[in-house]
């Protein structure tokens, strides 16, 4: 079965074509980066109308990679949400546009889902149950997933997500954007022990996250060494992050250090959650999941449960359609009907919350 994937819930263009649910037959993700950058954070006004320019040209450059033509496609798979609506709207439009022109069926799938189905691209099957941590700008949930279309979410961040906390640090301390790609380059330099962040566990036992915390204590330690090791007396009090950057901060050192505190909560709650389920597979997919201290140290703890750790490539980790297209594949497969053409945009998905 060939799926046309659609993708536009934040600040990706993107349609890919798969084979079957895994065989990636095109990918194309045509990124806003450099329109967003100035702004240092997606802005949902700019973001919808990049996608109405491009969604048309990036679905007709899928389908020439894969060497297909829209007749050649069985099914058509868009995001329903949870993201921004009126750049979820733009992929829905077009995926409904073209599924009533040419009468093929259309599934709408859960984002979220599609980032776990990355990691079962390219021929890994999954072996459920699974616990499954998505971490990416927007979310950071601890799913068990029983089977397909049975996920309970079991744990999630209180407060930012773990991407948002790297690009809150990374805006900060004025090192570009996207913040995560940045940290994660820049942190390699550091020392990760030399300033010890805290580490948000909650209560004992929960699997939920908070890293408002830690983003906060990077800005105090730059704010208070600035204080300290300020040359010019006058300009001492209210150090902004731009005033920061232009001092002597062992920048490489507080990324690190940082990064490395919000790694070790994230394996941490993973492994607990692997073990309290008594899964055998651990999947660890979204945006963070391309970092790569987390996959070093996953590949360590989770290796070291002797537990089969998912990850996927870290291209199928950033946002991406052919993720969408494997997981409405699945939905198919295992007895969704196809969509009616009458469905909204969900930008906050109603999740189970944890715990209830
Ligand atoms: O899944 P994604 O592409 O979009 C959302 O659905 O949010 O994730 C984007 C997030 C951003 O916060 C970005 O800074 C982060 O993933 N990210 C990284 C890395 N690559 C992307 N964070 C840490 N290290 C990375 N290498
Ligand atoms: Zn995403």
């Amino acid at each position: 079965m060939i799926v046309l994937g659609i993708e536009s819930s934040c600040d990706e263009t993107a349609a890919a074509v798969v084979e079957d649910g895994w065989r990636i037959l095109s990918s194309v993700v045509s990124s806003q980066i450099t329109i967003h950058r100035p702004y240092g954070g997606v802005v949902p006004e700019l973001a919808s109308r990049q996608h109405v320019k491009v969604i048309i040209p990036v679905i007709a450059e899928a389908l020439q990679r894969a060497d297909l033509e829209m007749s050649s496609v069985d099914v058509i798979a868009v995001t329903q949400g949870p993201g921004l609506v009126g750049s979820l709207l733009v992929g829905i439009g077009v995926a409904k546009g073209l599924a009533y022109a040419s009468g093929k069926p259309l599934v709408a799938v859960n984002h979220l889902e599609g980032h776990i189905q990355a990691a079962f691209m390219n021929e890994a099957q999954p072996s459920f149950p699974i616990v499954a941590l998505v971490v990416s700008g927007g979310h950071t949930n601890l799913y068990l997933v029983k089977d397909y279309g049975s996920i309970d979410l079991v744990g999630r961040t209180r407060d930012d997500a773990a991407g948002e906390a790297f690009d809150k640090v990374a805006k900060f301390l004025d090192l570009g954007y996207p913040g995560g790609v940045v940290i994660d380059s820049l942190a390699r330099k550091g020392n990760p022990q030399a300033i010890s962040f805290p580490r948000a566990y909650l209560e004992r036992d929960s699997l939920d996250f908070s890293f408002s915390g830690i983003k906060t204590a990077v800005v105090n330690f730059v704010r208070k060494y600035a204080q300290t090791n300020q040359p010019n007396e006058s300009s001492k009090p209210g150090v902004s992050g731009v005033a920061a950057k232009e001092l002597p901060l062992p920048v490489a050192d507080i990324v690190a250090s940082f990064q490395e505190a919000v790694v070790e909560v994230l394996v941490e709650k993973t492994c607990t959650a692997a073990k309290r389920f008594q899964v055998r597979q651990v999947v660890v997919a979204g945006g963070v999941a391309a970092n790569s201290r987390l996959r070093q140290r996953l590949q360590e703890e989770v290796g070291g449960l002797g537990l089969f750790l998912n990850l996927p490539a870290p291209e199928l980790c950033t946002d991406n359609a052919a993720m969408i297209a494997a997981a409405g594949f699945h939905k198919l497969k295992h007895g969704d009907p196809p969509w009616e053409l009458n469905f909204d945009a969900i930008s906050r998905w109603p999740d189970v919350p944890a715990g209830s």
